[in-house]
C-alpha cells in the first residue's frame, strides 16, 4: 500500500519510547532456520513487512513460520520449521521485493546440496553486487552457475576453506552471514578473513552457536568455524534494532527535544552518541537505556558512515536531516554506499541546504525547515524525511511509506507516543487530498 504520513512539525518530542528487536538480525537469522528440520523460535522478531516477504520466501522453500503469542511487544516470537525439504527456488517476484531474500542461498545449499535463488539485481541506494556471497560459496565448494537472472549453486556436501570476504568498501554483512550459515555444516575448518563485526552477525553467530554450530571470532574481522554434521532447533531472543533506537533519538534531536529510547544495548550506538555528544546533546544511559536532551539548534558535527564499530550507513540519512537544522556547516560522507543520497533533492524541498559532492552531502544548517509534500524512496531515506518533517514549521507529507514499514514497526504511533503531531493516510485518502 502506498499510503503517506501527515506530519505536523515544530512540536519538542518528549517521553519514552521502547526499540523492537532488529530487523537486520532477524532476516538472516530467520534463514538460518533451513538449516534444520527442529524448530527455530526467535523472540522479539519486529511485524514488518520485510519479515512477512521472507516468511513467504520460506513458506515456498517448505518452512512453516507462525507467530507465537498475541499483541504487539517484546515478546512476540515467530516458530520457523522445516516441514519439507523438496524445493529450492527463491524467486525473481520475492528477492526484487527485498535482497535479503538473497539470505536463502548459503543455508539451503548447505542443507539441500542445490539452491537456485534469483540475483537480487538493482538497488536504489546504490551498486549492491553479491559478488563476495558467490566468491565465499565457490570456495566451499559449490558449483556456482548464472542462468536466466538465477544463481544455480551444488554441492553434495561443502567443505572447509580459507576465504578472505573483504570488498572495496570493507566487509560485507549479508554476504558474511550468507557464508557463515553454510561453513557451519561444511566438512572441516572454515576460516574467513574480512567478515562482518556488526552486531547482527555476532546474534546470527550466536543462534547458530545454539543450533550447535561451532564458531570462534565472532564481532572481530576473523572468524573460526568448525564444521559439523548436523544443527538442531534452538530458541533465541534477538538483538534491539540500533538502527530504530538511532533514528527515534535522532528525531528527538532534531525538534530540540528530551526523550528515553528504551529497550537499547547503548554499546551498539556508541559512534552515534558519540557525534550525538559532539552535536551538543545531553545524553546519559544505562543498562538498557539512552536518555537525550538537546541543544537547540545542534551543533554541526562531521560524520563518515563505515562499518562497525563506525556511524552506520543506515543512519547517514537521517543524519543529513538533524544536520539540516545545525548551526553551521558539516559534511557527511557515507564510505559504505556512497551513492546513497536520494534523501538530499527531497530535504531540499524541505527547506535544507545541501550541496552533493562525489561520496558526501556538504549540509549548511538552516534556521528552520517549512513543511512540505515529499516522496519517500528508500526506507532510510523514508526515515531521514520523517526526522526533518517533524523539525519542520507547518505540514509535511511523506508519500510511499511503504518503505517505512518494511524497516520500523508502527513508527508513526511510536512518534505519536513522544508528542509528535504525525497521522497515517492511506492511498485512497491521499488521492483526494
Ligand atoms: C546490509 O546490507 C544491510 N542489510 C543494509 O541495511 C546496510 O545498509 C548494509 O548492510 C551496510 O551496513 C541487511 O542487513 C539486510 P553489504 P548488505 O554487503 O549486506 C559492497 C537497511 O536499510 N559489496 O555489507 O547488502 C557493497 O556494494 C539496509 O536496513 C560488494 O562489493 O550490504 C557495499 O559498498 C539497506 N560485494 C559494501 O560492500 C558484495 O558481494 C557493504 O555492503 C557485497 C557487498
Amino acid at each position: 500500500m502506498p499510503g503517506a504520513f501527515l506530519i505536523t512539525g515544530g512540536t519538542p518530542l518528549s517521553g519514552t519510547v521502547r526499540v523492537a528487536g532488529s530487523k537486520n538480525a532477524a532476516l538472516p537469522m530467520m534463514a538460518a532456520a533451513l538449516l534444520t528440520d527442529e524448530p527455530v523460535v526467535l523472540d522479539g522478531v519486529p511485524r514488518l513487512t520485510d519479515v512477512a516477504t521472507l516468511c513467504r520466501v520460506l513458506g515456498e522453500l517448505g518452512v512453516e513460520a507462525a507467530w507465537d503469542g498475541a499483541g504487539s511487544g517484546p515478546s512476540r516470537a515467530l516458530r520457523l520449521q522445516v516441514l519439507d525439504r523438496s524445493a529450492v527456488r527463491a524467486r525473481y517476484a520475492l528477492v526484487r521485493r527485498m535482497r535479503a531474500s538473497f539470505c536463502v542461498l548459503g543455508p539451503l545449499l548447505a542443507r539441500r546440496g542445490k539452491a537456485v535463488v534469483s540475483l537480487p539485481g538493482g538497488c536504489r541506494i546504490g551498486p549492491r553486487p553479491v559478488d563476495l556471497h558467490l566468491k565465499g560459496l565457490a570456495a566451499l565448494g559449490a558449483e556456482l552457475t548464472l542462468a536466466h537472472g538465477y544463481v544455480i549453486a551444488r554441492a553434495k556436501r561443502l567443505r572447509g576453506a580459507a576465504i578472505d570476504l573483504s570488498g572495496p568498501a570493507g566487509p560485507t554483512v549479508t554476504g558474511t552471514a550468507n557464508v557463515l550459515s553454510a561453513a557451519v555444516l561444511a566438512r572441516g575448518e572454515t576460516l574467513l578473513r574480512g567478515a562482518a563485526g556488526e552486531p547482527e552477525i555476532v546474534d546470527l553467530g550466536r543462534l547458530l552457536c545454539r543450533m550447535g554450530a561451532r564458531i570462534d571470532g565472532l564481532g572481530t574481522s576473523t572468524v573460526r568455524v568448525r564444521g559439523v554434521d548436523g544443527l538442531g532447533g534452538a530458541r533465541h531472543r534477538i538483538i534491539p534494532d540500533r538502527i530504530e533506537a538511532a533514528t527515534l533519538a535522532l528525531a528527538a534531536v532534531a525538534t530540540g527535544g528530551t526523550a528515553a529510547v528504551t529497550g537499547v544495548v547503548p554499546g551498539h550506538l556508541a559512534a552515534v552518541l558519540d557525534r550525538l555528544a559532539g552535536a551538543g546533546v545531553d545524553l546519559s544511559s544505562g543498562a538498557d537505556w539512552i536518555r537525550l536532551g538537546a541543544p537547540r539548534p545542534p551543533r554541526p558535527c562531521a560524520i563518515a558512515a563505515e562499518p562497525y564499530p563506525g556511524i552506520p550507513s543506515d543512519v547517514q540519512a537521517q543524519w543529513t536531516a538533524l544536520m539540516s537544522v545545525a548551526s553551521g556547516r558539516s559534511v557527511v560522507r557515507d564510505r559504505v554506499f556512497p551513492q546513497r543520497f536520494a534523501h538530499v533533492a527531497e530535504l531540499v524541498r524541505l527547506g535544507a541546504r545541501i550541496e552533493r559532492i562525489p561520496g558526501a552531502a556538504v549540509v549548511d544548517g538552516v534556521a528552520g525547515l517549512s513543511g512540505a509534500t515529499v516522496t519517500a524512496s528508500d526506507l532510510r531515506a523514508s526515515a531521514a524525511l520523517v526526522v526533518a518533517g517533524l523539525a519542520a514549521r507547518g505540514k509535511t507529507r511523506v508519500e510511499n511509506v511503504h518503505w517505512l514499514d518494511r524497516g520500523y514497526e508502527a513508527l508513526d504511533r511510536k512518534l505519536t507516543g513522544l508528542g509528535a503531531a504525525i497521522k497515517r493516510a492511506e492511498a485512497g485518502v491521499l488521492a483526494q487530498a
